[in-house]
């Protein structure tokens, strides 16, 4: 039976059988690694016991929000073919700290007598009422006991956890997990795979498909993949409801970012369009960038590799 509050009888944990994920999350080589390896060794928990080895139990990923953070966890859990509960530590907070306890411990005890993969959701949940002085025993209560479980987490069930504020979690906490793991802003290329992705479906060419991957990337360098995915699904309806051409969409699209972006990225954002095709004169109704400054840098000349100290190698 799946853990209820006592008094509210709500069910204290997310219980998904079936995890269906869309799409594949697009990572950078780093962090995709890091996920391969959890996937791997528990694939291979056997191979690894034999060589006196457990897999990795538990793992907090740390980043900005919008990144795929809550995504990839999913995903690790379909990979796996296993239960995914989700404990949403920012909604379990009760403002009893301690039946929140309570409950924590409650959840753990029932994701570790199952094989699931346990996800515990926005982890900085309970460092951010640390504000509160009145509060400090009653907390510091509540982090031991998450860390007693941290420790007593089996090797046969897999812990993740996430948050996008590592800076406000204990050092204690941190050296809890057998793995941390970055998840940066995307790059451009990233975010270009991803709005091709996105774009799979739809009824145009591939050119005009890689075209407008290429230049909504660039205008939307800032955004999270949250708000990119966000923005691609409202480009595809309006493509669709108003039979608009996705290349008017998406010069749309442009024009209305361009307006809000400081002067040295509108200039990128019309070099690159020059460098995709478009003329200046278009780049410059776009942008608003005078287009005798539309004038791409030249190209940077390689520094020959350092021979004597060794220290300029691969790199550079
Ligand atoms: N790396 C990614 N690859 C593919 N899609 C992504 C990625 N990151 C975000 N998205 C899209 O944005 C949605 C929200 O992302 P997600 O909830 O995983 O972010 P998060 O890092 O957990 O954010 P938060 O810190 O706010 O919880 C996803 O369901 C997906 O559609
Ligand atoms: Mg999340």
């Amino acid at each position: 039976m799946v853990p209820v509050d006592a008094d509210s009888r709500l069910q204290l944990v997310k219980h998904e059988a079936n995890v269906d994920v869309p799409r594949t999350p697009v990572l950078n080589s780093v962090t995709e690694a890091a996920i391969e390896q959890i996937i791997k060794e528990r694939n291979f928990a056997d191979d690894l016991m034999r060589h006196d080895l457990l897999p990795s139990r538990t793992a907090l990923f740390v980043g900005p929000p919008g990144v795929g953070k809550t995504l990839t966890a999913r995903w690790i859990a379909q990979r796996l073919n296993k239960t995914l509960l989700t404990l949403d530590l920012a909604a379990v907070m009760s403002s009893y700290l301690g039946k929140t306890g309570t409950n924590i411990r409650s959840v753990l005890d029932y994701a570790k007598s199952g094989d699931c993969v346990l996800f515990l959701d926005e982890f900085d949940a309970i460092a951010k009422r640390r504000d509160d002085d009145a509060e400090i025993g009653e907390l510091k209560r509540l982090v031991n006991v998450l860390l007693q479980e941290i420790d007593d987490w089996p090797s046969s069930g897999l812990l993740l956890a996430a948050t996008n504020h590592g800076d406000l979690l204990d050092p204690a906490i941190w050296r809890r997990f057998d793995m941390v793991v970055d998840f940066p802003m995307p790059s451009t290329e990233a975010v270009e795979v991803h709005i091709r992705d996105m774009l799979a479906s739809m009824d145009t060419g591939e050119a005009s498909r890689k075209w407008a991957s290429k230049v909504l990337s660039s205008v939307w360098s800032r955004y999270s993949l949250s708000d990119i995915t966000r923005n691609i699904n409202q480009l595809r309806r309006q493509t669709l409801l108003f039979k608009q051409d996705l290349r008017d969409s998406v010069l749309e699209v442009v024009r209305k970012e361009s307006l809000d972006l400081p002067k040295k990225e509108k200039s990128a954002v019309a070099i690159n369009l020059v460098r995709l095709g478009m003329s200046k004169r278009e780049a410059e109704r776009l942008t608003d960038i005078d287009r005798r400054k539309i004038v791409a840098a030249p190209a940077k000349r390689k520094r020959p590799a350092k021979t004597t100290s060794g220290k300029r190698s691969a790199r550079s």
